[in-house]
């Protein structure tokens, strides 16, 4: 019997590749760096599977350039931003992606950068490092107290519900706004302006879509609190860069940590850089090592369900 031919976009932990090596035959693209497009369409010629990385722009026409044998395409990411699902629906080829895995690595780094950003830790470190650290001052570095304050949840889904756990345990007043969730019993849900007015603390798990790219720009932080820290560990277009910029550099709020950027990565003469208020880390808040082997092993999951002709564990365009 034939063994389904696949393309995946990057080299992902053996957990996952073994699976599909075991079924499949396997072209695994060998850089550190994503495929360019012409590289992409070369290589998705005539293939079964896609397996992708939020790095890689599945277009219609990628799909199209594969041919109509292409049956899925698997994320190996929650987010799926990247891919053209309704070109992918139109064709029949099935969208999967890895959800519940990565929900408590990501809040978890979600949570440390709240705690950064306010408690200004990479200054500190900066300022060991650098000789400035001359004596203890009891107005240096101060930052912000967690306990009592208001942690704003901007989409309340898994990552942003786990965020919620996490902030109890800090007795932190929270809310959120999403407007596909109802209630909730450890958070108030509000509309999003009241968020922005009220929370000391905003973080985003919301998906990039048309309603919520750049749903942080001038007027929205124009709403918020001076002593305001906000979190970005979903995807940076929701925040209007130049937007941020002006905030932060204004001291309009407090200071940012973000693990996302637009684009990504950032150019190094990003004026963002220049920002002693703002943490940027390279979108790594999934990155622990049991985290990506779990993400490896589903995305693989997802993949082999479609070239069967199985229902997918996790399918966004069921
Ligand atoms: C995702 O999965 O969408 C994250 O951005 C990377 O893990």
């Amino acid at each position: 019997m034939t063994r389904p031919k696949v393309f995946i976009t990057r080299q992902i932990p053996a957990a996952g590749l073994d699976l599909i090596r075991a079924e499949c035959e396997v072209d695994l693209w060998p850089s550190e760096l994503p495929p360019t497009p012409a590289e992409l369409k070369q290589h998705v010629h005539g293939v079964d599977g896609i397996l992708s990385l939020l790095t890689d722009p599945i277009t219609a026409e990628t799909m199209d350039e594969a041919g109509p044998q292409l049956r899925v395409i698997s994320n190996y990411a929650v987010g799926y931003n990247n891919i053209d699902i309704a070109a992918a629906t139109a064709r029949g080829i099935a969208v999967g992606n890895t959800p519940d895995v990565l929900t408590d690595a990501t809040a978890d780094f979600a949570f440390a950068l709240m705690l950064a950003a306010g408690r200004r830790i990479p200054q500190g470190e900066q300022n060991v490092r650098s000789g400035q650290w001359q004596t203890w001052g009891p107005q240096t570095l101060l930052g912000a107290d967690f306990a009592q304050a208001t942690l704003g949840i901007i989409g309340y889904g898994r990552i942003g519900q786990a965020m919620a756990r996490r902030a109890r345990g800090f007795d932190m007043h929270i809310l959120f706004y999403d407007p596909t969730t109802k209630v909730d019993s450890l958070a108030e849900k509000v509309e999003v302006d009241e968020l922005f007015a009220r929370a000391d603390v905003i973080t985003l798990h919301a998906p990039l879509n048309e309603q919520t790219r750049h749903m942080l720009d001038a007027e929205a932080f124009a709403h918020m609190k001076p002593n305001c820290i906000l979190v970005n560990t979903a995807r940076g277009e929701l925040i209007d860069p130049q937007a941020l910029y002006q905030a932060l550099h204004t001291r309009q709020i407090f200071a940012a940590a973000i693990d996302v950027t637009e684009p990504e990565p950032l150019p190094v003469d990003s004026p963002l850089l220049t920002l002693d208020n703002l943490i940027i880390t390279p979108h790594i808040a999934s990155a622990s090592i049991h985290t990506r082997d779990e993400m490896a092993v589903l995305a693989a999951r997802n993949l082999m369900a479609g070239l069967r002709g199985e229902k997918l564990p996790f399918c966004v365009n069921r």
